[in-house]
């Protein structure tokens, strides 16, 4: 009875303390100064719709309409904050906005003024539409446009590496966003989610699933499933593809061979491709990851990339589609160098594609490293359509958890010069852009909040790579956490900063691929007991009492002379060599003299240090921002932080320790010891990492 007393006396109490709290907290915190509303990350950079929304007029284009045109004006009520004017859709056939540009600007009348979209196509009024949005979100005047503005790139895709049982490889937030199982009969709202903010940075093709594809995806009631998102896409702009297994005549179509240059192997892709035409006639075509890696491919039959992609082209050809080929191709029988291998195989081919095959090429000639020097094939197929592949899940950058805004090596790559004709950068040799996808089942799509800015960033660079990583990242920031310039001020320094630090802390100087065995997730430097030579870290490094780096000049494997001369000469000396690609390229002793003094190895630590001085620095800033940035995210950004500092120093200590196993040195005055020996470092298992195949 007294147990039962004092009971309802607590809950009375607690009742009171509730209502009192839900009074006056609100009243308190508005008193306190802006804190911002929860938020779970859901709506990305869209953010919530617009909290005084145009009242004003939106006009349809007159006497068209279409679903793309419905989405556009939806998303102009929803979000567009209230301008001073109506707002009409116009569809012009003006040839200076190319098929998905748009135009937007004032026009002035004896009844005021009237903010003006136009495109020649609807889909060019969806992007004008989100174009407008962004600007007005981010601060722009409307009274004072005036710009115009078409995609410098055609073809700007995210690469899904989806597997139909739901696991992404390496993917780090969550399982698949398609749920195969319940389509094509549930179509999960969330697609159309993922479209729209697609569109909203002009993205306009997605493959659905892992280059390491399974064949299964080609099957009648996958073709079901597929048209079911693409029936959900098609009016955002988007066009699906698929990955394609190039043994699917074999193990579907039970062919005894796969061989391109067979007949029935040609007339069973054109038969597959004529059945997925008949449920989605917009496909986009083909995505094919040939003999790299164990998949199946011409090679297997003495042919060549040119047959098997030209075979496929022809059966895609009638519809309009494309096939794109992966240049990713490395084979334990070239014992000289990885990194010459796609472009030894790759650029003889030069001319032998048909029309609709466009090549990708990774980035870089390794495999989406923290950084890697511009792929030696840009520039170097003038009479191939080519694609650039960067990688914005982040395999080799702290996977969801450490915070890295990759705008920078992006634009880096983008805006390289191929040296092959002057003023040529990487980015004016494209015919297309691929992302390999960071999203998935996650609240917040990308497992961090500043994820989202990667895939921001990517698609905003796919539709002009001139823009400059900076400003993408404040228009990011403002339009996911708001104006306020306190938060500006301190997350646009942390995002900048933040790819270099990762470069500096796992692979300082041009150093590469020394992470641990299979999942990639921390240091494995001294690893050299796998079973082929490029899969071991040892192999990049070359690490020993003497010196460090692999050298790539003719005295080495003479990887330089795959790059245009005025660009080989440069890299042929370290002294002409940019600091940053050092060791990428040249072999040096430890107490080669750098640049500002002192030696490599000072300079390596220095490197490291300040790579662990950054995160620690990017802490700082984020906790100035508290109580500016709703709890959730900010919490769990702090959380990855603090997550990132240990991963950061473990990175520094390990390798520190495994250099200086090697070369006997000693630290640069001021520098800490790592924290343990390097035989810990080496005993450390991860067995569940993330994302590993
Ligand atoms: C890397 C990655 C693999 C992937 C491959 C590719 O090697 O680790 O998971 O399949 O790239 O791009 O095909």
């Amino acid at each position: 009875m007294a147990a039962m007393r004092q009971g309802r006396h607590r809950r009375g109490i607690t009742g009171w303390a509730v209502r009192f709290c839900a009074a006056v907290l609100p009243l308190l915190l508005l008193l306190l100064g802006p804190v911002a509303r929860a938020s779970d990350g859901y709506s990305l950079w869209l953010g919530e719709p617009a909290p005084t929304p145009a009242a004003n007029r939106i006009e349809a284009p007159a006497g068209s309409s279409s679903p793309t045109i419905a989405l556009a004006m939806a998303e102009l009520r929803r979000s567009l904050p209230r301008v001073p004017m109506p707002v009409r859709l116009v569809l012009a056939d003006d040839p200076a906005l190319g098929d998905e540009g748009f135009g937007l600007r004032i026009a002035r009348s004896g009844k005021g003024q009237t903010l003006l979209i136009t495109a020649r196509r609807d889909i060019g009024l969806l992007y004008g539409a989100f174009a407008l949005v962004r600007h007005v979100r981010t601060g722009g005047d409307p009274g004072e446009l005036a710009l115009t503005s078409r995609p410098a790139v055609p073809l700007r895709m995210l690469n899904h590496w989806d597997n139909i049982d739901g696991f992404v490889e390496r993917g780090y937030a969550g399982r698949s966003l398609w749920d195969w199982w319940t389509l094509p009969d549930f179509v999960d709202p969330r697609y159309a989610d993922y479209a729209r903010a697609n569109a909203s940075v002009g993205i306009n093709a997605v493959v659905l699933n892992n280059v390491n594809a399974s064949a299964e995806s080609l099957t009648a009631p996958y073709i079901a499933k597929t048209a079911a998102l693409a029936d959900v896409f098609r009016p955002y702009g988007i066009r699906v593809f698929l990955s394609a297994r190039l043994s699917a005549p074999q193990e579907l179509g039970g062919l005894p061979t796969a061989d391109p240059r067979n007949p029935s192997v040609a007339a069973w892709w054109r038969e597959k491709a004529d059945e997925i035409y008949r449920s989605i006639p917009d496909f986009g075509g083909f995505l094919v990851k040939a003999n790299s890696e164990g998949q199946p491919g011409p090679r297997d039959y003495g042919a060549s990339h040119a047959d098997g992609a030209n075979m496929l082209a022809a059966a895609l050809a009638r519809h309009g589609g494309t096939v794109i080929w992966r240049a990713f191709v490395y084979a334990d029988t070239d014992p000289t160098d990885r990194a010459k291998q796609a472009y030894a195989e790759f650029q003889p081919l030069d001319g032998r594609f048909a029309d609709n095959v466009i090549v990708q090429v990774k980035n870089g000639p390794i495999d989406f490293q923290p950084r890697e020097p511009a792929h030696p094939l840009f520039g170097a197929m003038p009479a191939t359509r080519l694609a650039a592949e960067f990688q914005i899940t982040k395999e080799y950058l702290g996977f969801a958890t450490h915070l890295a805004y990759l705008g920078p090596l992006f634009a880096e790559t983008l805006a390289a010069p191929t040296g092959h004709r002057p003023g040529q950068t990487v980015a004016s040799t494209l015919s297309a852009i691929a992302g390999v996808a960071n999203i998935g089942r996650d609240r917040d799509w990308t497992g961090s909040v500043f994820n989202q800015a990667n895939w921001y960033v990517f698609a905003r660079l796919a539709w002009d790579p001139s823009l400059a990583p900076e400003a993408v990242a404040r228009e990011w920031i403002v339009q996911t956490f708001g104006a306020e310039p306190a938060v500006l001020a301190a997350v646009t320094p942390m995002m900048m900063q933040s790819r270099e630090a990762v470069v500096d802390y796992t692979g300082p100087l041009g150093l590469a691929h020394l992470f641990a065995t299979g999942h990639h997730y921390g240091p494995g430097p001294w690893v050299d007991d796998l079973a082929r030579p490029e899969w071991n870290p040892v192999y990049y490094h070359r690490a020993g009492p003497s010196g460090i780096g692999f050298d790539r000049t003719a005295t080495g494997s003479n990887a330089i002379a795959q790059y245009a001369p005025a660009i080989a000469a440069r890299l042929a000396r370290p002294e002409t060599t940019p600091p940053e690609l050092l060791l990428w390229f040249h072999h040096l002793p430890w107490d080669f003299p750098m640049p500002g003094g002192g030696t490599l190895w000072h300079e390596l630590v220095r490197r490291y240090d300040r790579g662990v001085a950054t995160v620690h620095a990017m802490r700082r800033r984020w906790a100035s921002v508290r109580g500016r940035i709703d709890e959730p995210r900010w919490h769990k950004t702090d959380s990855f932080l603090a997550i990132q500092a240990r991963e950061a120093a473990w990175w520094r200590d390990a390798s520190l320790a495994y250099w200086m196993s090697l070369n006997h040195l000693p630290l640069p005055p001021g520098s800490a010891a790592p924290a343990h020996d390097l035989e810990w470092y080496r005993q450390q298992r991860f067995p569940h990492a993330p994302g590993n195949p």
